[in-house]
Parts: C-alpha cells; structure tokens; sequence
C-alpha cells in the first residue's frame, strides 16, 4: 500500500484557494499511486488567526459543510482516502481545530477527530477535543488520528495504536522543530507509521517548519518534505510490520507493558 502527505501552505482565512491548492497535491499523490492522503491541520482556514471572528468566517460544520462536502467529491473522483485538517463550527457555534477522514466512492464521510492537546493561542479560539482519539477501518489499513501537537503527549500515539491504529495520520502545522525528530520514535514505541503532513510558509510573523515526515515501526523516515516547498511524498508501506508488535522472541511491546507501575 503506497501512502503520502501533502505538503502545503494554506492561504490564512481563504478556504476556496486552498481547496484548489490541495486539490493539486492529491491528485499529484493519486497518480504517483497513493491509497491514503494526509493534508495539514487546518488546511482550509490559514493557523494565526486574530479574533473568534476570523474563524468563524472560515469554519463549517462536519459532515454538512463546504470543506467536508470537497474533500468527500475530492476521494471519490482520484479515488483516494484522505485525513485532512479543518476548522469546524458545531450546530451551537462551537468551535475545534478538527481533522476529518473521508474515502472513495461507497466510503465517503467516516468520521472526525476534535484536537485533544490544544497549542498556545489556539486555546483562545477553539474548543479542547470532546470525541478522545479514534481508529478508523479504511479496509487495507487502520488508521488512528491526531493532530499536530499532540505529539508532545505520548499517550495520544499510545491510545492509537492500543486502540488498533496501524497508521498515525497526522495533520499539522508545526513551529518546533522537534517532530520530525520525535515522529520515528513515536512510530518505533507503537511499532505503527506515522504521517506527518505539515504545512510550510509564514502567517503574520509565525514560521511553519516543512519537513513532513513518514516514519516506519523500525524507526526509518521513509520520506521528508524541504521546509519551503509544496510537494508530495509518497511512499510504499508494508502494514505485517506495524502489525508484528514482537521484537524478539521474548519481547512484545504491547504484552510487555505494567500498566499498574505506570502512573497515568
Ligand atoms: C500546533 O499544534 N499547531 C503546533
């Protein structure tokens, strides 16, 4: 199974040129062979926003809203799954930095996740996730989701792939520059991959890093983006790996945990 980020910059509160951004990218991912697509977190909406206003003037429902409603025609046409960053606005105006999973025809709309760790300035516009972290079967693979600095907490790559996950999406618009060190390791404690999509580009004084990553159960990043381009990796994965949770013959990383010395 081939897999691939989409590397891109979002332009800040223009959702209908980012839809033609991305478009481009995964349809560039499709033809080079990819099943399952990751976009950045809040690829329609930009990140640095000022007011609430600013991303309610960008947010949408899910699933009855513009960004689910393209990325849904978008799988079905390259006949693609796709993890894509989003803002969302609920049925009470609530808002979350949310990442929404949807496939091709007779797949559709499978689900959302709501950002559980929270950054800096995002607490002062969204909402904390309420939904907890969630594997979504995409038939040759499942995959678990979380966004971007929920990477800082080992426990939400844990839960994943506790909760099944083979692969970590992982949507992002990273400002540290550690994940792309951190994401192969979180993929070789779990024995999953991991997608980092993250996006490039500087909004209102806020550089984000590039360098989107694919890491194996063994640790290797299999594809790294540059920190300035839009572009695609696309690599082949081989799920037996992430699915083996042995290391030897006497150490399976699953079976050997002690949750009860572990304080939680
Ligand atoms: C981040 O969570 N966007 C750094």
């Amino acid at each position: 199974m081939k897999v691939a980020y989409a590397q891109m910059e979002p332009l800040l509160l223009e959702p209908e040129k980012n839809y033609s951004r991305a478009e481009k990218l995964v349809k560039e991912a499709a033809e080079k062979g990819a099943r399952l697509v990751v976009l950045p977190e809040l690829f329609d909406a930009g990140y640095s926003f000022e007011s609430k206003e600013e991303v309610e003037n960008v947010a949408g429902q899910i699933p009855d809203g513009p960004t689910t409603e393209f990325l849904i025609e978008l799988a079905r046409n390259l006949d693609v799954f796709i993890v894509a960053g989003t803002a969302e606005k609920d049925e009470k105006g609530r808002l979350y930095n949310s990442a929404v999973i949807v496939g091709p025809t007779g797949w559709g709309y499978m689900g959302k996740y709501r950002k559980v760790h929270l950054f800096y300035r995002e607490k002062l516009f969204f909402q904390p996730g309420d939904l907890g972290f969630h594997v979504f079967n995409i038939g040759a693979a499942k995959v678990g989701v979380m966004i971007c600095f929920d990477w800082f907490f080992p426990e939400s790559a844990r839960t994943l792939a506790l909760k099944g996950a083979e692969i970590i999406a992982h949507p992002s618009n990273l400002v540290m520059p550690y994940a792309p060190r951190a994401m192969p390791i979180r993929a070789l404690e779990n024995r999953v991959y991991t997608i980092t999509a993250n996006r490039i580009g500087e909004e209102r004084g806020l550089r984000f890093i590039g360098k989107s990553t694919i890491a194996s159960p063994k640790a290797e990043v299999l594809a790294m983006g540059s920190e300035d381009r839009e572009e695609v990796g696309v690599v082949e994965i081989d799920l037996s790996l992430a699915r083996e949770k042995r290391i030897n013959e006497m150490n399976d990383v699953f079976k050997d945990r002690r949750p009860e010395h572990y304080f939680i």
